[in-house]
């Protein structure tokens, strides 16, 4: 598996396995099947409510703790520094570990600062290898990492050939920050990306369907990955993308197909973010 290193030199996986949507009770055997098939990296988040699954399905899989990168993320409801600690401790709990590789930010809502500085002595402490933020869009991911004391090592975004980030990349350079990538397929219902005739055609030539494509994509630009899918061939086919390369004229036809919008979350919606902070906050 290929490999990126974080801006502290942890290295992790540039592909993975994502269980956002993954019923509890289904979870364990997903993320054993994912296992199974060879993903080593597993992307989870308290808001999941399948940090137990996931922690089953590791503990059951007999691969060892340390050939596994383990990353999960601090929801809305644990925001501030003391409810943050305590959440982090919950979710080594679930996981059954006593260390997780990588932990965000879930979503750029409450005493975010606060949570970082519950992260930074987790991460300094050992329980956390590395920290970063989800779902910063870029001028709050800049104004957060200007005033963090540890820069965040990733920023999780929606990325996909539809909507493609391109403008958040300076600013994650600036400060080191990696970019890794939810709904890479286009997430649930976006059927935009797996259906796309362009991604098809591309793959035809290889061998490879348009999910391969966007995936092979994302990995070209030096982008994690974490697809998700509860079916075991699709997990076989998400993770084989690498015995093929795009071609540059390739990549720059994916390019074309960039709609410059928000994708299928706009976080800076004003009525999603009041909808956030009255449910969760
Ligand atoms: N930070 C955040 O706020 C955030 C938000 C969303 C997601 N995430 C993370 O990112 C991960 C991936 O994002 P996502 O789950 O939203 O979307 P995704 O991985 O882009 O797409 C998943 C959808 O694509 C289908 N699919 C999977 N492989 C396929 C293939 N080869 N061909 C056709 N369809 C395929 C899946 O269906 P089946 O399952 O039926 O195969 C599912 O409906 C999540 O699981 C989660 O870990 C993070």
């Amino acid at each position: 598996m290929q490999t990126i290193k974080l801006s502290n030199g942890v290295e992790m996986p540039l592909l993975g396995y994502g269980v956002f949507k993954v019923a509890p009770d289904e979870c364990e055997r997903c993320v054993g099947d994912a296992l199974n098939v060879g993903y080593r990296l597993i992307d989870t988040a308290q808001a999941y409510f399948n940090e137990e699954g996931v922690g089953n399905a590791i503990s059951k899989s007999g691969i060892s703790r340390q050939d596994i990168f383990l990353v999960t993320k601090v929801w809305i409801s644990n925001a501030g520094e003391e409810k943050a600690a305590a959440s982090i401790d919950e979710s080594l709990r679930k996981l059954q570990t006593d260390y997780i590789d990588l932990l965000l930010i879930h979503q750029a809502y409450g005493d975010v600062f606060g949570s970082w500085r519950a992260m930074e002595k987790a991460y300094r402490a050992g329980k956390v290898r590395a920290i970063g933020v989800s779902n910063f869009q870029a001028g709050r991911f800049y104004d957060f990492a200007h005033y963090a004391d540890i820069k965040p090592m990733v920023n999780q975004l929606q990325c996909n050939p539809l909507v493609q980030q391109q403008g958040i990349e300076p600013l994650l350079a600036e400060h080191n920050t990696k970019m890794m990538a939810w709904g890479p397929l286009g997430g649930e219902g976006a059927e935009g990306v797996v259906n796309s005739e362009l991604l098809a055609s591309i793959g035809k030539g290889y061998g490879k369907t348009a999910a391969q494509v966007a995936l092979r994509w994302l990995m070209q630009r030096g982008i994690i990955a974490i697809p998700k899918s509860t079916h075991i061939e699709r997990m076989r086919q998400n993770i084989d993308i690498f015995d093929f390369s795009l071609t540059d004229e390739e990549m720059k036809s994916i390019a074309a197909l960039n709609r410059h919008d928000t994708g299928t979350v706009d976080f800076g919606d004003p009525k999603l973010v009041k909808f956030l902070i009255e449910t969760y906050g």
